[in-house]
């Protein structure tokens, strides 16, 4: 093991009860056996925290909030191979366990064998604790709203040191859930018509994808004005403010249509968006135990395919540098997602944001 055992106090958003986070002073133990201590260089918010914050997903609380990363090693435990002290890294809010048969057929995406899902650690504990001596779960074994946190060796990709943090860390959540719903889950072709419901880092993120594999036309849909003009500043052909005027902008329906809002009323409308033999998939997630229908004799009669798309089906260690290549390449303009830096202490103020539809995406960068 090398670096310190016992951590300073370090400055950490935590959830503990719906509609905020508070921003305190926690203790950090020192990385264990194949943990890696990583300092944050920024953290993105997406809206994935912002609906445990809303108290729509039950999660184990006081939980440190962040799943969007990336920081630089600052310390590893014993028996890491796969990092070093310095390496910039990508922080992966899905660790795998690399022996289960997802995980050998090459689909980490549906690991069984993690406990992220728990906010722990694969040792089933935290590293942070309150002065109190409390423990703070980490928001799938991620924790990045916090100056530094100790996540699993799995959950710590390396990536090229000149990617800014901003774009490494969008890299951890809507970069890769939006390209790869484009790229691996969907498998979108040259010239395929393509609607994407929603326009935040998320949707943003699936046009860049559906541009890089050169799509079109690219219908863009979102209510805000400002994140249509965004979308086609990305790659969007079109843009329209609902489902309605974006099924008139694709004649006999589209190849592929993405929902990446979350909403029951777009869910319902991706299979009336698509064509004979069109492909919907849904990226947006909604609160627990909500339900959605369609019109089952239309969608069969039409041969229409519905498919979820988690962490954009990727396989972190392949697919964050590959993406990081591709932006550093200047193919992907990631640049253009991040619309606001903040500090810790104005999350409260980019949730309320988020809810209120503004805001591509607030990215924290710590000093
Ligand atoms: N599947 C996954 O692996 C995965 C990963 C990350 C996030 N998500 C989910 O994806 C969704 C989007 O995340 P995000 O961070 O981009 O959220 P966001 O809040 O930044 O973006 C949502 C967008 O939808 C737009 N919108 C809201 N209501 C609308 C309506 N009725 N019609 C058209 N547009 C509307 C908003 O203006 C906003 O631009 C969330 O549900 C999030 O939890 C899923
Ligand atoms: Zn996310
Ligand atoms: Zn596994």
């Amino acid at each position: 093991m090398s670096g310190p055992d016992t951590l300073g106090a370090v400055r950490a958003a935590v959830f503990d009860g719906p509609g905020a986070v508070s921003v305190e002073e926690l203790e950090l133990e020192a990385p264990r056996a194949r943990e890696v201590l990583v300092r944050m260089g920024a953290s993105g918010v997406c809206h994935s925290d912002l609906h445990v914050v809303d108290g729509e997903w039950p999660r184990p609380s006081p939980v440190v909030m962040g799943h969007e990363g990336a920081g630089v090693v600052e310390a590893v435990g014993d028996g890491v191979r796969g990092v070093e002290v310095g390496d910039h890294v990508v922080l992966s809010w899905f660790y795998a366990c690399g022996r289960c048969a997802h995980c050998l057929a090459g689909r980490a995406w549906a690991c069984s064998g993690t406990r992220a899902g728990e906010c722990v650690l694969d040792d089933g504990t935290t590293r942070f604790r309150r002065p109190s001596g409390e423990d703070v779960y980490t928001y799938l074994a991620v924790g990045s709203m916090a100056e530094r946190s100790v996540v699993p060796e799995a959950a710590a990709i390396p990536v090229p040191r000149d990617v800014p943090w901003e774009v490494a860390a969008l890299i951890g959540c809507a970069v890769t859930t939006g390209v790869g719903a484009v790229v691996n889950t969907a498998r979108v072709e040259a010239g395929a018509s393509v609607v994407v419901l929603g326009c935040g880092g998320v949707g943003l993120s699936v046009v860049i994808g559906a541009a890089l594999v050169g799509a079109h036309p690219i219908v863009a849909v979102d209510v805000s004005e400002e994140k249509l003009a965004l979308a086609q500043e990305v790659g969007a052909t079109h843009a329209a403010r609902s489902p309605d005027e974006a099924r008139a902008l694709v004649g006999g329906g589209a190849d592929y249509a993405f929902e990446a809002i979350g909403l029951v009323e777009t869910v319902e409308a991706v299979p009336s968006l698509l064509g004979p033999g069109g492909v919907g998939v849904l990226v947006g997630l909604t609160a627990a135990g909500v339900r959605a229908s369609f019109d089952v004799y239309s969608f069969v009669d039409a041969g229409q395919t519905l498919v979820g798309s988690i962490y954009g089906g990727a396989v972190p260690a392949l697919d964050f540098p590959r993406i990081a290549e591709l932006y550093l390449a200047g193919k992907l303009p990631l640049d253009r997602l991040v619309s606001h830096r903040i500090g810790l202490g104005d999350l409260d103020e980019a949730f309320a944001a988020m809810r209120r539809r503004e805001r591509a995406r607030s990215v924290v960068v710590f000093g």
